[in-house]
């Protein structure tokens, strides 16, 4: 075979070249593109060629190189997208891969709780506005104008546009009691979840934002041993805890008034420490709704009776999770926020 022919030879030959693997790829590249391939012994072959046919022959050997490299670099694409169609990284056995689900605000927990036990018991939810006036957060709870309540230092003042300072923050959600019973006739029976402020001074242990939930119960013949046996229910559910006892204390919208502490009992430290060393904790205030506040509602307090009691969030959720300060529970850093998971 003359050089000419070993050209067409090889036109032919490569034309025929396939390759579908990585070996059979490899192996075009040694025969052809080796150190002792096709390409390196035909350019040993160029230079028996004569010197008149150099230029002619040369040129063509050089495509013919160009074009086996092109074919080669082809067959390595090749490879490379069919092992990514053929074996798709896709692991289909792997689970897959989760929804950003959030956690529950360690205050929605309590207050959740605290709703699905009342809820049992025939209690519904109300609510009330935050921004409230006077009258449903103190007149017509029986505070005199006088009371020390409305004093700049404990309460939010908010200018009204047509500038009476009428408006507040409620400093409570007792003013949604007000608010159902001017609505709704008795029997009566809700419970009211919602923020509260107070011009108080922020602490570990205070700030001027905190929550509460509320309880009214109005129907006939409601009485005492009512609010009793119902504060034991919720301390048994809630806490877990069957002994409570009532202090006399006072409210102006509740005849007479109570404080509700539960035996927490003093067997650790844990708990001589959050008693103060009594064994009890206080937990609520509570009362038989004054009749004048009944009055002041439309509700007639020679029919109806009933009681009522309040209680803080805050307090509870600091207990059940440990937190230390209050603080944490409004500054959403989600590394506290993302702790709390719930319980469903
Ligand atoms: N509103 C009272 C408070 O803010 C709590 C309370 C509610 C007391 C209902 C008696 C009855 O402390």
């Amino acid at each position: 075979m003359n050089f000419s022919e070993k050209l067409q030879q090889l036109v032919a030959d490569l034309d025929q070249e396939k390759a579908s693997t990585a070996e059979e790829t490899e192996q075009f590249r040694i025969k052809y593109l080796g150190s002792k391939g096709v390409f390196k012994a035909l350019f040993e072959d160029f230079k028996t060629v004569s010197s008149d046919e150099k230029r002619a022959f040369g040129k063509q050997l050089n495509q013919l190189k160009s074009t086996a490299e092109a074919k080669f670099e082809e067959m390595k694409a090749s490879l490379n997208a069919s092992t990514t169609a053929t074996k798709p990284h896709l692991d289909l056995t792997r689970p897959g891969s989760l929804f950003d689900i959030g956690a529950e605000h360690p205050i929605s927990i309590i207050k959740r709780e605290i709703i699905d036990i009342f809820h049992g018991i025939g209690f519904s939810v109300a609510e009330g506005p935050e921004i409230e006036d006077d009258w449903h957060n103190f007149s017509a709870l029986n505070f005199p104008p006088e009371h020390p309540a409305r004093d700049m230092q404990d309460t939010f003042f908010v200018k009204n546009p047509n500038g009476s300072d009428d408006f507040v923050l409620r400093t409570h959600t007792s003013s949604v009691q007000v608010r159902t019973m001017t609505e709704q006739k008795p029997p009566i029976r809700i419970i009211a979840p919602g923020r509260v402020f107070r011009n108080e001074a922020v602490s570990a242990r205070s700030h001027c934002i905190f929550h509460q939930i509320e309880g009214l119960y109005i129907d006939e013949g409601v009485t005492f041993a009512d609010l009793k046996q119902t504060l034991e229910y919720f301390a048994k559910e809630f806490f877990g805890k069957s002994k409570i006892r009532l202090r006399p204390s006072y409210f102006p919208f509740t005849e007479p008034s109570a404080e509700v502490d539960v035996y927490w009992g003093l067997e650790n430290e844990l708990d001589h420490r959050i008693t103060k060393g009594t064994g009890w904790l206080e937990v609520m205030g509570c009362g038989m709704v004054d009749p004048a506040v009944l009055a002041s509602s439309n509700i007639d307090p020679e029919k109806y009776s009933g009681f009522a009691f309040g209680m803080g969030l805050e307090r509870s959720a600091m207990q059940r999770f440990q937190i230390p300060d209050i603080r944490m529970i409004f500054e959403n850093d989600v590394r506290f926020l993302k702790q709390f998971q719930s319980a469903l």
